[in-house]
């Protein structure tokens, strides 16, 4: 195959390191006038401009954006393709929230067609707002997962999904068996997991909505294949928490349902934690598994303030993540937006270096994939963003008074949305042009 190099010139920053083990200045490295070099789909090169313009032979189209920064793609942890036509959904907490508007709109994905219809309104809505990975919940039917890898395959992004099992406390409309539950994720494994950049989860709802025989089942499956993901939910909702000790009397807590039924590892990714105990934290930290921090779903669904601090003190592996149609937004930019007013309520900073660690290289260290996307580093996936310093009057006019890439960068995060992210690229592709 012929080599396909191509350049691209502007500040460039990426996160190296998690600022709350290296401190801030060791985390990132940026670029003032920064060239990114791409062979074929992956990074060859990232560096100053005069030192690299040099080495490219003189035929190598350099595109130069003036008042753009280029970032490592952004990673959403934690992610809900069926509710996409819900978000915004008015008045409940979590479980009336889930009763009154996810389950009936979940249902929709019987129909393949409206499975393809949605699956295609969000990758095109991921990449809008700058997200070339996100760890995905399908709805409990296999081709909600069929729709959404079929359409991120057309577009050769690394994305992770799995669908949702569900064997109790829902609709009879919506729910699966412990084995019809094992065989259809069984199915989709054998068909999606390591087809090109594509990688499956295994995804049991919550406790709540998982018998133990599920559960059980859930847990074999990921000692069947290599490399398998899981996701669930944790520690969400205190009615929630409650809930579950009702469920499971036998176990010592929330945390220990999984662990019990051996749910936790290297792949594992638990979204919220907002109620988790110090011990649940060190368990997690211990077993290599990760918690998505989702702000806007925290506050919308009235949810509660996660403790960063009390993660970090455990070196607990965190991402960022939407949860869409929880969450109110796909931008993770608006999510640090809100991460930073989580960090404010509690009396603690979450420094600009920290956010953008954990939209990227946080993100992809939660998913054991900091060798191929997270940052900038040659040799990984050539999964970036252009973002547009003049994205908005109001942008363009406050980074004038920026002095350097730290204010700038929260600037970005505090004002930033979908409008900033000018262009998207993925496996060196452009996906996205605004
Ligand atoms: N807990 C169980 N299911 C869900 C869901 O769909 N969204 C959120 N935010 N929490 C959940
Ligand atoms: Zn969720």
């Amino acid at each position: 195959m012929p080599l396909t190099r191509k350049a691209y010139r502007a500040a460039i920053l990426h996160s190296i390191a998690d600022p709350a083990i290296v401190g801030i200045e060791a985390s990132y490295e940026y670029f003032e006038d920064g060239l990114l070099v791409i062979d074929n789909g992956q990074i060859s090169a990232v560096g100053h401009a005069s030192d690299l313009l040099p080495t490219l032979a003189a035929d190598i189209e350099v595109t130069h954006y003036q008042d753009a920064l280029i970032t490592p793609g952004l990673i959403d942890t934690h992610i809900h393709l069926p509710q996409t036509g819900m978000v915004g959904a008015y008045g409940e907490q979590l479980l009336d929230w889930l009763n009154t508007y996810t389950f009936p709109c979940e249902s929709q994905f019987a129909d393949k067609a409206h499975a393809d219809e949605v699956a295609d309104i969000f990758i095109k809505e991921l990449l809008r707002n700058g997200t070339t990975t996100a760890l995905v919940f399908g709805s409990v039917h296999p081709q909600s997962v069929n729709s959404f890898f079929e359409a991120a395959e057309k577009l050769d992004l690394r994305m992770i999904a799995g669908k949702v099992m569900m064997d109790r406390n829902a609709p009879d409309y919506l729910t699966d068996t412990a084995e019809s539950g094992y065989q259809e994720s069984k199915a989709l494994i054998e068909r999606w997991h390591g087809k090109g950049r594509l990688h499956y989860a295994v995804t049991p709802r919550f406790a709540p909505t998982s018998t133990p025989e599920q559960l059980a089942l859930a847990g074999q499956l990921l000692g069947e294949y290599p490399d398998l993901y899981m996701q669930t939910h944790i520690s969400e909702n205190k009615q929630e928490v409650e809930w579950v000790k009702e469920l499971f009397p036998e176990r010592k807590g929330y945390l220990d349902v999984y662990d019990h039924y051996k749910l936790l590892g290297e792949r594992s990714v638990f979204a919220h934690g907002v109620h988790l105990c110090d011990d649940e934290c060190a368990r997690l930290a211990q077993t290599g598994s990760a918690v998505a921090f989702c702000p806007t779903s925290n506050f919308f669904l009235g949810s509660g303030l996660f403790n960063l601090p009390m993660a970090e003190k455990h070196k607990l592996n965190v991402g960022l993540g939407t949860d869409v149609g929880g969450g109110t937004s796909f931008s993770l930019l608006q999510t640090l937006n809100e991460a930073y007013k989580v960090m404010q309520l509690q009396g603690a900073r979450l420094s600009p270096f920290k956010s953008l660690y954990l939209a990227t290289l946080g993100g992809a260290r939660a998913l054991r994939l900091e060798d191929k996307i997270g940052t900038l580093r040659p040799g990984t996936d050539a999964d970036f963003l252009v973002l547009d310093y003049n994205a908005t009057p109001l942008l363009s006019y406050r980074l004038k008074q920026a002095n350097d890439i730290a204010e700038r960068l929260f600037v970005l995060m505090t004002l930033g949305d979908d409008r900033t992210v000018l262009q998207t690229y993925a496996a060196g592709q452009l996906v996205h042009q605004r």
